[in-house]
């Protein structure tokens, strides 16, 4: 029993990283943790958001789930500053809480990442559709579309194709996929902004009142259903045995990406809610919508490929974040060694990525978008949850280990950061819950029949319990 809970020495983990390539800068940080983040939440789901929960205070709803992800960030920071290896929240765990904590989490973020790459991939499939049928060109139903839950397709095409594409491109190398990252994260950014100073000057005040047609329930529901965008800022700390001077840049690259989306995101909904009314928004393309309202369709249209190209590099991150935390579970024997597997040319845990790929892929091809996406937040908003608990054990158990980013008003902050994951998790619907609870049933088991047998650190014994 005492086993179950054995942490895992962090002078031990620090001591044994060597075998990845550092090649990341802090810019290249910034625009990872910017690449997870925009993407299918402030093009799609912001519309629906507005429209069926908090109208034009979906505004106020990206203030508060930007405000939990601020908590939850700092957190990442001083634990990813402190530990920056791969396995993010995972390794904090092990660190922290002990080896079957550190699976549940190691579990959960597969929900977080190779999920949310399946949901986002499933969005950009049916942009593409949609950006295709505007042309006239229209993709059949049957390549489009999951065979099951009455959605009447057969394989969902598109999104294999850009997942497997994408996969490729995870395996020849970081430094070629931050680089096509960056590309891609400076087109989301410019359309952004060019909607924001497109749309500024057509901004009807009138289109604000009222302002929280459903209450302060509405607005509240709000940030639990777009808290999705603001998914993947950790990713960046996925990346820490990457990343050149990993003290300074992880801080950095969580910290500025979030804050440079939380505006962008809070200026595209005062925007688009001022254009045109709430009540129109339930569409699946809002801002091309809001543009097609003033005459703009040409720009719509610019828009919609930028959007497309937003959502790919969101699955790349993503599936970069989950093919390292798997690389850090082989490391330490709770996945088969294949996950731990470094490709001799490009550096990168080639194996661990094509078998992510092909989940993913798989995922995306037969499943509905609607039953994925919240449970990809219940189990971010988890994660979010035991990393801030992880920077409260630490500073108990580890007073003396250097800090080099320091989580300001502790214990405020991290209590605040769980209180108010506990909270969106809560107004999450039961079924998601029950959903979660079977997933994290089969990982147990897993861990059970596998992890418990070949975990490193029972046959070193080299662990502590704290
Ligand atoms: N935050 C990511 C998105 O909105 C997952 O697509």
């Amino acid at each position: 029993m005492q086993k179950l809970f054995q942490a895992k020495s962090i002078d031990e983990m620090l001591a044994t990283q060597h075998d990845l390539k550092r090649t990341l800068r802090a810019k290249d940080l910034v625009f990872l943790g910017i690449g997870a983040i925009i993407g299918a939440g402030i093009f799609v789901i912001t519309g629906v958001a507005a429209a069926k929960y908090a109208g034009p205070s979906i505004m106020l709803s990206f203030v508060l789930a930007g405000f939990a992800c601020g908590l939850a960030a700092l957190c990442y920071s001083e634990l990813t500053a402190m530990i920056p290896i791969s396995g993010s929240a995972y390794s904090y765990a092990y660190a922290t809480m002990g080896e079957v904590i550190a699976w549940i989490i190691g579990w959960d973020l597969v929900l977080e990442y190779a999920m949310a790459a399946s949901t986002v991939a499933i969005g950009w499939s049916g942009y593409l559709a949609s950006l295709l049928g505007g042309l006239g060109i229209r993709l059949p139903k049957l390549l489009t579309s999951s065979m099951f839950m009455g959605e009447g397709g057969f394989i969902n095409l598109p999104a294999v194709l850009v997942v497997s594409a994408l996969t490729y491109l995870l395996i020849t190398g970081i430094r070629e996929s931050a680089r096509a990252n960056n590309v891609m994260v400076i087109i989301k950014i410019s359309m952004v902004v060019l909607f924001i100073l497109a749309g500024m000057g057509s901004i009807h005040p009138s289109n604000w009142t009222p302002f929280m047609p459903f209450g302060f329930s509405g607005m509240m529901t709000g940030a639990g259903v777009i808290f999705f965008a603001y998914i993947g800022f950790d990713a960046v700390s996925t990346a820490a045995q990457e990343a050149i001077d990993p003290e300074v840049n992880l801080p950095r690259g969580i910290i500025i990406s979030l804050a440079v989306c939380t505006v962008l995101y809070l200026l595209t909904a005062a925007v688009l809610t001022g254009m045109i009314s709430y009540t129109e928004l339930n569409v699946p393309a809002p801002i091309a919508k809001a543009l097609h309202s003033i005459g703009q369709g040409d720009l719509a249209f610019i828009i919609e490929i930028g959007a497309l190209v937003g959502m790919t590099s969101v699955i790349l991150v993503l599936l970069l974040g989950q093919s390292r935390v798997f690389y850090a579970m082989g490391r330490d024997g709770l996945l088969p060694p294949w996950a731990a597997d470094i490709h001799p040319e490009y550096k990168t845990p080639h194996t661990s990525t094509l078998v992510v790929g092909v989940g993913v892929a798989t995922v995306a091809a037969l499943v509905p978008l609607n039953v994925l996406s919240e449970l990809v937040s219940l189990g971010t908003l988890f994660s979010f949850g035991v990393v801030c608990g992880g920077v409260l054990l630490l500073r108990r158990s580890r007073p003396e280990l250097p800090r080099p980013f320091h989580c300001p008003g502790v214990p405020y902050v991290p209590i605040a950061g769980m209180l108010a994951c506990f909270y969106l998790m809560v107004n999450l619907p039961f079924r998601t819950w029950l959903l979660f609870i079977v997933w994290m049933g089969i990982g147990l088991t897993i861990y059970s029949r596998y992890g418990m047998k070949y975990s490193e650190l029972r046959k070193t014994g080299d662990g502590t319990t704290s």
